[in-house]
């Protein structure tokens, strides 16, 4: 079966790249001529774990391919699949301006029957809408082609919303051993055919949640949006015992053993980020004023986990004296989080634009995500590793988890450093021995 992947961004080469794996034709297309003759020549346009072998390998068996022309793959393609973005608009809804623009693109292409498979996260009822411009220009199309060839029939399609739940850093892996796979559609011709796409995934199990498409896509706005309240809770409740004493990591571990709770998403830090969490919690809540809902939760949520940015900042404020300004302060980790070089949302670099705010020399280190964060903070200073950042500084800030800062050769940082400060917004080390080395030292929630 032929498949077209239309928006070859994060989730559309992942999903691309893993359909391929599993025995599938698969054209990718993007409007980004840049990304996709990289894609040709054998980069990689996002840095994702095992991404690159897999593309490798089927770009060899020739199940993988790239172009920017979208008509040939739609012609050639059974099911195609959208993953172009959803990004947010100035008061928070979701922009659908790209998907929409696809939609128009797949309606003047459409040669036989297809199932168009929204794979973007998107609000409750774009599935309809997006059934309803193609239909539109579907019908458009066949009333002109009807003139000249009166025997001609409009072309059949079906849409199915089929959300994404993979995770930065982790996404080959979740892509191909997902907790579950969520299938909307009213077409039972569709779902048969998306059935035979996740096959391999069947037959290891996979949960399928079956339903229409406006249930599929509020699923996935209730599970970004419970998780991110996962996070905000667990943050407000490690800055109460930053106020009171308690140990976040303590309480946090109780919790999880609870059965009807479970420990993931229960690690405290700087506020959920990347490019789902922010905009889909405000895209939710968006979503269910224009319903006329007052989502008062989801609102608290986004406002605490704002907040929770600032008061990073106040952490690191209180240690140097009350005022950064002519302050130098060495930041690691830029990206979001770690094993992702995406630092959209990212908590580091919102924190970091506070500080700049405060007059505050920055200097940096990240293993991936220097190069993106040059694009939008070029005068930061970019170090090439942990220690030439701490050089010099009057405190040092952890502010990504990625697994190499866990294991510093502390006394040489506390030897570089001006004064032995170091803010642990990632809770990466254990405050009695940072303490013992004579840092000051303080993490979030444990004081
Ligand atoms: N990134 C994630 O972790 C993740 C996880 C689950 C769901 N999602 C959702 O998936 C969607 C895509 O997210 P992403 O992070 O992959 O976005 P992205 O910005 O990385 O990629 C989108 C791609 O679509 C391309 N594009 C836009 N319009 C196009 C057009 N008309 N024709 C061809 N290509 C076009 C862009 O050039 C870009 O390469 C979003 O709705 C997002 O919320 C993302």
């Amino acid at each position: 079966m032929k498949i077209s992947i239309i928006g070859t961004g994060y989730v559309g080469l992942v999903t691309g790249t893993c359909l391929s794996d599993f025995g599938l034709d698969v054209i990718c297309v993007d409007q980004d001529e840049t990304k996709i003759s990289l894609l040709k020549s054998g980069g990689v346009s996002i840095y994702e774990p095992n991404l690159e072998n897999l593309i490798q390998k089927n770009v060899s068996a020739g199940r993988l391919t790239f172009t920017t022309d979208l008509e040939n793959a739609v012609k050639q393609s059974k099911v195609i699949f959208i993953t172009v973005g959803t990004p947010s608009n100035d008061d928070g809804s979701a922009n659908l301006k790209q998907i929409e623009k696809v939609a128009q693109q797949i309606a003047t292409s459409i040669n036989e029957y297809k199932v168009i498979v929204i794979k973007s996260t998107v609000p409750i009822g774009t599935a309809t809408k997006i059934k309803e411009i193609i239909n539109k220009n579907v019908i458009a199309k066949s009333e002109a082609t009807r003139q000249s060839q009166p025997t001609s029939k409009p072309f059949d399609f079906d849409i199915v919303s089929n959300p994404e739940f993979l995770r930065e850093g982790s996404a080959v892996y979740d892509f191909t051993h997902p907790d579950k796979i969520v299938i909307g559609t009213d077409s039972p011709k569709a779902l048969k055919i998306m059935q035979e796409i996740y096959r391999p995934l069947y037959l290891i199990d996979t949960p399928f949640v079956i339903t229409n498409p406006e249930t599929a896509e509020l699923i996935k706005y209730a599970c970004n949006a419970f998780l991110a309240t996962k996070i905000t809770f667990i943050n407000e409740i490690a800055n109460l015992c930053d106020k009171v004493g308690g140990d976040v990591h303590q309480i946090a571990k109780a919790m999880g053993l609870d059965g009807r709770i479970s420990p993931k998403f229960l690690h405290p830090g700087p506020g959920y980020g990347g490019s789902c969490f922010p905009k889909d919690t405000e895209a939710l809540f968006h979503f269910a004023s224009t319903c006329g809902y007052d989502f008062k939760l989801l609102k608290g949520v986004i406002f605490a986990n704002k907040r929770q940015r600032e008061l990073m900042v106040d952490k690191i404020k209180q240690h140097l004296g009350g005022n950064l300004k002519g302050k130098t302060i060495a930041v690691l980790g830029l990206a979001f989080k770690q094993n992702t070089d995406d630092i959209r949302k990212s908590p580091s670099i919102d924190i970091i634009k506070l500080l700049l705010k405060e007059g505050v020399n920055i200097r940096c280190f990240d293993p991936l995500a220097m190069d993106n964060a040059k694009k939008i903070l070029p005068d930061l200073a970019y170090c090439q590793d942990e220690y030439k950042t701490a050089r010099d500084s009057d405190t040092l800030v952890i502010a990504t988890e990625w697994n190499q800062f866990r294991n510093l050769d502390l006394l040489k940082i506390k030897k570089l450093l001006k004064s032995p400060i170091l803010l642990d917004l990632r809770n990466l080390y254990e405050p009695a021995t940072l303490k013992s080395l004579g840092f000051i030292y303080e993490g979030v929630g444990r004081k």
